[in-house]
């Protein structure tokens, strides 16, 4: 266990964007940034606050501009918004974000579906963005539906370098690569993560999953393995675009975290913090949410031994992997 060196990994929480926007209850604008500011003491290297959106598309974010100027910002973390126009940039840069994130579709029919715009029409009005940001703040691009398009099926990878290209030719240097729909599989994301590596080996890459087809951890490892350092997740595993059919909640920020510590990685974050946080979730969203981790615990977690078990001759002391019961122990045992 452990062999892998502590190698830095950056985890970056989406869960007041990318979970709340899909909330069908308002969550008040008090009860947003007493998350945020609670989980900008966990460690995390990004927090996306809100999203500059119109109000009538997300209604869940209407509050962006309050939430944004409303929370304490701790030093060392990052604090970025979706952008999806000219108009959202203004309001983004109007409060100080460190960094707005774009979103434009690897898919045209999901780019009009979630935006309203042509590709074309987007790529235009990032490369004004562009020009408008003019090194105020960091531009980072999230490409959705870069695994595939719940409309279209299948995204060739050519596809998204095409896209990667025209994206460095107006000069973003870094980029998302969102599995809106959790179409991804780990082979699929190993092979396109090494190419992009590879052919823009100074781009600060990030993965973005959603688990809706219990993949996501999977494929998470898999973009490790390829390279990738930066990680979006979200708490308690919340999450999904309006805009997309049979969207479901991201790859969960305590689960994630959970595995890469539990390999030796260090991610910097404080994983008995973010638990406490997880389990405090179903109070705010008013339903259960599907991270495991916080209800089963960490791995490290341990079970008193059964008394009918303890001093039994002839018996080894039960434990198994992880300190676990042993359901076939104790059956075992009570046979005898
Ligand atoms: N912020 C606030 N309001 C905005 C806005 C922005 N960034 N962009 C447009 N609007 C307003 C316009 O002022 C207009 O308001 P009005 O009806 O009161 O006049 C209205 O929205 C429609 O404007 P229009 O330019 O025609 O936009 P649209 O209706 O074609 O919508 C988007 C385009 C991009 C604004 C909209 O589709 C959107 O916000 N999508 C959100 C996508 C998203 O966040 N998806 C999930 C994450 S991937
Ligand atoms: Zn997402």
């Amino acid at each position: 266990m452990n062999t892998v060196a502590r190698q830095r990994l950056y985890i970056q929480e989406v869960s007041v964007r990318d979970g709340f926007q899909i909330e069908p209850r308002f969550v008040p604008t008090e009860q947003k940034i007493e998350l945020i500011n609670a989980l900008s003491r966990t460690g995390l290297a990004k927090i996306e606050v809100t999203s500059f959106t119109s109000p009538k598309a997300i209604p869940a974010l209407a509050d962006a501009e309050q939430v944004m100027r409303r929370i304490d910002r701790v030093a060392g973390v990052q604090y970025a918004a979706l952008v999806p126009n000219a108009r959202g940039a203004e309001r983004a840069l109007a409060c100080n974000v460190d960094e707005l994130n774009l979103v434009i579709s690897a898919s045209d029919t999901h780019n009009l579906a979630n935006l309203r715009m042509s590709q074309e029409q987007s790529l235009a009005q990032f490369a004004d963005i562009v020009a408008m940001v003019a090194g105020q703040a960091q531009v980072n691009v999230s490409l959705s539906t870069a695994f595939g398009c719940p409309f279209e099926g299948e995204i060739a990878d050519a596809v998204v370098l095409g896209m990667l290209q025209r994206l460095a030719r107006i000069g973003v240097q870094h980029i998302t690569l969102c599995d809106t729909t959790g179409m991804a599989n780990p082979v699929q994301v190993e092979r396109l993560c090494r190419e992009v590596r590879s052919a823009w080996p100074e781009l600060t890459l990030t993965a973005h999953f959603h688990d809706t087809r219990s993949m996501g951890l999977a494929n998470a490892l898999a973009a490790l393995q390829a390279g990738v350092e930066r990680f979006d997740a979200s708490l308690g595993g919340l999450g999904g675009c309006p805009f997309a059919p049979g969207a479901s909640g991201n790859v969960c920020t305590e689960d994630l975290v959970h595995m890469f510590e539990a390999m030796g990685y260090d991610t910097g974050v404080d994983l008995d913090t973010l638990l406490v946080l997880a389990r405090g979730l179903p109070q705010i969203v008013g339903h259960e949410v599907p991270g495991q981790v916080a209800k089963a615990g960490p791995w490290t977690r341990r079970y008193p031994v059964p008394p009918r078990l303890e001093g039994v001759a002839g018996q080894p002391r039960p434990s198994g992997p992880c300190g676990a019961p042993l359901a076939a122990a104790t059956t075992s045992q009570e046979r005898a």
